[in-house]
């Protein structure tokens, strides 16, 4: 029987990934050896809202040279790379997804942000760090496709040092029952997993983590997404786009997702919450 990880792994693993992303780059005039973390925000941010969101999340933190932050589901590292470049801290991005951890470091090491940023395989529900190792963890959009959520929030409350910041921007349950598939963390229901806010508040708080800010970014999302469709509709598709990365079916994922948050299906909400010491 496939177990879930591997159908999470399956439904993120896409053939060549980092070969199509540096052609694609190519071919739309970059020099690959002089690329910036900024080049690649179009295909490296895989979350509502892209770069826009990840500089909100970055603006309730508090970032230096001198933190260390777990990005927890870290893709193909955009959100590190823009972490470590922007604010000079220290990065390391664990993801399920080998593909992605790979596609990761070879992007970091081509941005000259290889040693700042470092990412491996590995799942959020046994974080392969000893406890009290981060300043800050940080996670966007991977809680999704983990159903045990007591152990996600209990592992990063574990690593997390007293006082330091877990950072979120996540999907969860709406009022409406009812999700519409394919998404873009989930082909069908059997790998998402999508818990009310209410059950989701109650784990935070037994976990000794506290609301700094709380942003119920749903409606921006939806403005967002009509924004994404006008502007496709008057310039058309751009070569280098999460397409790469969702694959040939982005269009009903999209579709879907929009959907989902416009009738209150799911909601999305961007938070910080300190570690109390
Ligand atoms: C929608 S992508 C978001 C990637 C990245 N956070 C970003 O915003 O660009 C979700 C990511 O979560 C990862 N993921 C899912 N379940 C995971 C788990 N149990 N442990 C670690 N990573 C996981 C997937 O492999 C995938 O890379």
């Amino acid at each position: 029987m496939t177990s879930t990880s591997d159908s999470v792994q399956d439904h993120y693993a896409v053939n060549n990934l980092g070969q199509s992303i540096l052609d694609t780059l190519k071919s739309i005039g970059k020099d690959i050896n002089a690329l910036t973390p900024t080049d690649l925000a179009p295909v490296d941010a895989f979350h509502l809202r892209g770069r826009e969101s990840t500089i909100e999340l970055a603006r309730q933190v508090r970032l230096d040279s001198e933190r260390h932050v777990l990005d927890v589901g870290s893709g193909i590292g955009g959100s590190a790379r823009y972490l470590a470049s922007e604010f000079g801290c220290r990065v390391t991005g664990l993801d399920l997804t080998q593909d992605y951890s790979d596609v990761a470091t070879m992007l970091s090491g081509l941005t000259g942000l290889g040693d700042s940023t470092t990412f491996q395989q590995g799942s959020a529900l046994e974080i392969p760090f000893d406890s009290e190792t981060f300043d800050v963890v940080w996670t966007e959009h991977a809680q999704m496709n983990i159903s045990d959520k007591e152990t996600f929030y209990s592992e990063i409350a574990r690593v997390l040092k007293p006082g330091g910041l877990l950072a979120f921007h996540d999907i969860f349950r709406g009022e409406s029952e009812s999700v519409d598939f394919p998404v873009p963390w989930a082909g069908d229901p059997s790998i998402s997993f999508l818990a009310p806010l209410g059950e989701v508040e109650q784990i935070l708080r037994n976990n000794g983590l506290h609301p700094r800010h709380w942003d119920d970014v749903t409606q921006k999302s939806v403005e967002w997404f009509r924004k994404m469709a006008a502007n496709a509709r008057t310039q058309g598709p751009s070569p280098l786009s999460l397409r790469l990365v969702m694959g040939d079916d982005i269009a009903a994922k999209i579709q879907n997702f929009a959907r989902n948050l416009e009738r209150g299906s799911i909601a999305a909400v961007l938070a910080v919450l300190e570690k109390m010491e």
